[in-house]
């Protein structure tokens, strides 16, 4: 029986998962894996600061050195969050020979190729399936089970904090601020919960499964991104009518030589397979050219299920430790993509605005979609007040840059006091 002795960067909500998971069933990982893990070190920012569970104070510290010198520790796991000091450090253990596995997919959709060169040359590994979709092992499937299929698409539900808000919206007619401040007491959001509610999350985890599908590696400066703070519960009440439910999607698609990669607020029907996907669980629809459609579905955020991936990956690092295989990107991380990018996807669209409410004002509307290509599946024209009108309008597939075109336009005409919202639509 092996002792495996872990560093842990951080002690937050995934830190404390791993840490529980750890100490509670650590029994049966050793009789089933044959091999005893140990927390050896624990770096903190506050080493006074008291602890979510009772731990000998003498593995905290606050000297990275503890941890980046300690020759017993061959792996470190981390789980600080953002990309300084993080970087460094794992740098700093990389070069000391130490494996590492991180939640952190900010760091990794940022700086991926110089981490895993980092790792490749000093013979241990990187690791990062808590990093995307929390307890769901979306990695594994697309790095180890999927390998025999072209990709042709991602859609998923990838971020716990957005989808617990719409749903408490969708759900309960709650206030966006209200929910948010609940995902952050149930440990679901960010350090910085702008990156929830932004898109900045969900982007950077769109990032590493489309790299890791399309064998490229797809930036987050190619990925659109829009977050969930524009949309309202009028939105979502309107949309509901028309039979969607809404949702933050992560949404990559390869056509030929071209791939499309977005981030945003997303009416599905609701007979879809993401609509019953409620509060801060995830699920991750992958379409490929020999397996079909598979979609993966659990824990998307939170200390035990994303402490699952954490240990799961240290299992692994030891498992490998002869031979740690890491991503290639056959466009070398930072040169061209074998792909070009799309940014003019065709989508279906729900554009809601207020308008006079006066003859004509429909037609001069519909004219300027016309003008543009985009042609109306349907138009609702809700209960008229005090002279203004609220108006919905639903495309049949248009051009992204053909609707965006469109809707400057409208938003030019003397009678439309405001376009409220634009939200696409995917079947
Ligand atoms: P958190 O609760 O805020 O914990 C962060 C931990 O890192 C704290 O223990 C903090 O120390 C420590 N830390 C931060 N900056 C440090 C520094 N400069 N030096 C030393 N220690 C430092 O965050 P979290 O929710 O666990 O998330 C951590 C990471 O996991 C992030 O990258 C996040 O994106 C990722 N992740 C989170 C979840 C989730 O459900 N929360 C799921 C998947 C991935 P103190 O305790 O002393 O302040
Ligand atoms: N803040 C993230 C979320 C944590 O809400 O999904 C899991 O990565």
């Amino acid at each position: 029986m092996f002792e495996v002795k872990v560093g842990f960067l951080g002690f937050g909500n995934v830190g404390t998962g791993a840490y529980r998971i750890i100490r509670d069933n650590g029994s049966s990982i050793t009789k089933s894996e044959g091999i005893n893990l140990k927390v050896e070190k624990i770096l903190v920012r506050n080493s006074k600061k008291k602890r979510e569970v009772e731990i000998d104070q003498s593995l905290i510290t606050d000297n990275i050195d503890d941890i980046i010198n300690n020759p017993d520790i061959s792996i470190v796991a981390e789980f600080m969050g953002g990309v300084e000091p993080a970087k460094q450090y794992i740098l700093s253990c990389l070069k000391n020979k130490k494996t590492v596995v991180t939640a952190n997919k900010e760091l990794i959709a940022r700086h991926w190729p110089e981490l895993q060169k980092a790792a490749e040359e000093n013979g241990v590994g990187l690791y990062y399936e808590a990093s995307v979709a929390g307890g769901i092992p979306v990695i594994k499937v697309i790095g180890e089970s999927l390998q025999a299929n072209n990709i042709k698409e991602i859609m998923g539900i990838i971020n716990g904090t957005t989808n617990y808000i719409f749903t408490k919206m969708s759900e309960e007619g709650r206030d966006f601020g209200d929910v948010l401040k609940e995902a952050q007491e149930l440990g679901y959001a960010e350090p910085d919960p702008t990156s929830d509610i932004e898109g900045f999350d969900a982007m950077y985890k769109l990032s590493i499964m489309a790299s890791m599908a399309f064998h490229s590696r797809v930036s987050i400066d190619n990925i659109y991104r829009e977050g969930i703070t524009k949309i309202s519960v009028d939105d979502i009440v309107y949309g509901r009518e028309l039979g969607y439910t809404i949702k933050l999607l992560g949404i990559a698609k390869r056509t030929n030589d071209k791939v499309e990669v977005r981030v945003h607020p997303t009416f599905i029907p609701l007979d879809h397979p993401l609509a019953s996907i409620r509060d801060s669980f995830n699920a991750v629809f992958i379409k490929g050219d020999a397996v079909g459609n598979i979609m993966l579905y659990g824990r998307g955020a939170g200390d035990l299920p994303t402490g699952s991936a954490i240990v799961s990956d240290i299992i692994t690092a030891w498992k490998n430790r002869d031979r740690h295989t890491g991503i290639n990107f056959y466009n070398d991380g930072d040169g061209k993509p074998n792909y070009s990018f799309n940014n003019d996807w065709e989508t279906e669209f729900f554009i809601r605005l207020t308008v006079k409410d006066k003859p004509g004002v429909l037609a001069k509307i519909a004219g300027l979609f016309g003008k543009y290509d985009v042609s109306i599946a349907s138009v609702i024209q809700k209960d008229r007040l005090k002279g203004v009108a609220p108006l919905i309008f639903v495309t049949h597939p248009a051009k992204e840059q053909s609707v965006m075109k469109a809707i400057a336009d409208i938003e030019c005409e003397s009678d439309v006091i405001k376009v409220e919202n634009v939200i696409r639509v995917e079947r």
